[in-house]
């Protein structure tokens, strides 16, 4: 059983079927890569995972627990944190006031705390999302507004603003997307030591095989909303079926 166990999910918008019968099983502390074409049902996948979209059908657990049904602040709380495909930051705010948007959420009426409910004062808080932008060395950029950052560091401040929530499952919407080169490998670099220094498990949608190659245990190929073969990355390389998923025949 992996920590993360899709099943049998379908997802429709209006005529297109975005997902058809998608079943994923991630083993804990692994990375595991989602590729495909443009369309495939990346994206759609990862909402269903962070209750931003709700399967027609099929089931999707989190360590034993179903994550369906749940508002995203209670997935949050469950320990999963997700990056998204375009960095959802506050420009005009500070890196800093950044920091703190994901730990409050509305409820009840009111904005709360939601994470270290009841642990931390303001201060500790505070003190966290220090170490946090430390991790992604990006703590001289503290009082800098996010809005002024180079497209590099909107992610790695996005990536910073996930790890403060302490997930155990973080998921990844193209996290190089639109990258240099350069940026792209401290990407990779940096999420190498987030693997090796927490309990971590990492879902991963990218378009850059070099992304992909470098930091996956398995791969699924997703193709028009189904998984179309799920394996280690030497045996997904010159795959007949990814070649196939990608230039749209037989290899
Ligand atoms: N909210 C929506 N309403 C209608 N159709 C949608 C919606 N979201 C996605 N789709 C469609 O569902 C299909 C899958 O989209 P999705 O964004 O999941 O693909 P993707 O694999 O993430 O693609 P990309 O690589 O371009 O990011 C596409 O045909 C898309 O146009
Ligand atoms: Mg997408």
């Amino acid at each position: 059983m992996g920590i993360l166990e899709v099943k049998d999910v379908n997802k429709r918008f209006g005529g297109l079927q975005a997902l058809g019968d998608v079943n994923l099983s991630v083993a804990e502390n692994s990375v595991h890569a989602i590729i495909g074409p443009n369309g495939a049902g990346k994206s759609t996948l990862l909402n269903c995972l962070v209750g931003k979209l709700i399967p027609d059908t099929g089931s999707v657990m989190f360590a034993g627990q179903s994550v369906l049904g749940r508002k995203p602040y209670q997935i949050n709380q469950m320990g999963i944190s997700r990056v998204f495909q375009t960095p959802e930051i506050f420009g005009d705010l500070t890196v800093f006031e950044n920091m703190m948007i994901p730990l409050f959420a509305k409820r009840d009426g009111a904005f709360r705390l939601h994470a270290f409910e009841g642990v931390a004062a303001e201060r500790d808080l505070t003190e966290e999302a220090r170490r946090m932008l430390d991790e992604v060395d990006m703590l001289d950029k503290g009082d800098a507004h996010a809005g002024s950052l180079s497209r590099g560091d909107k992610r790695r401040l996005e990536m910073a603003m996930c790890l403060i929530q302490r997930p155990r499952l973080l998921l990844l919407d193209e996290p190089t997307a639109g990258m240099a080169r350069a940026d792209t490998n401290n990407t990779i670099a940096l999420l190498r030591t987030i693997k090796e220094k927490r309990d971590i498990t990492m879902c991963i949608i990218e378009h850059d095989m070099h992304v992909v190659f470098s930091l996956a245990d398995r791969i699924t190929v997703l193709a028009q909303g189904t998984p179309l073969v799920e394996d280690t990355p030497e045996n997904i390389k010159g795959h007949p079926k990814v070649k196939e998923a990608y230039l749209g025949e037989a290899a």
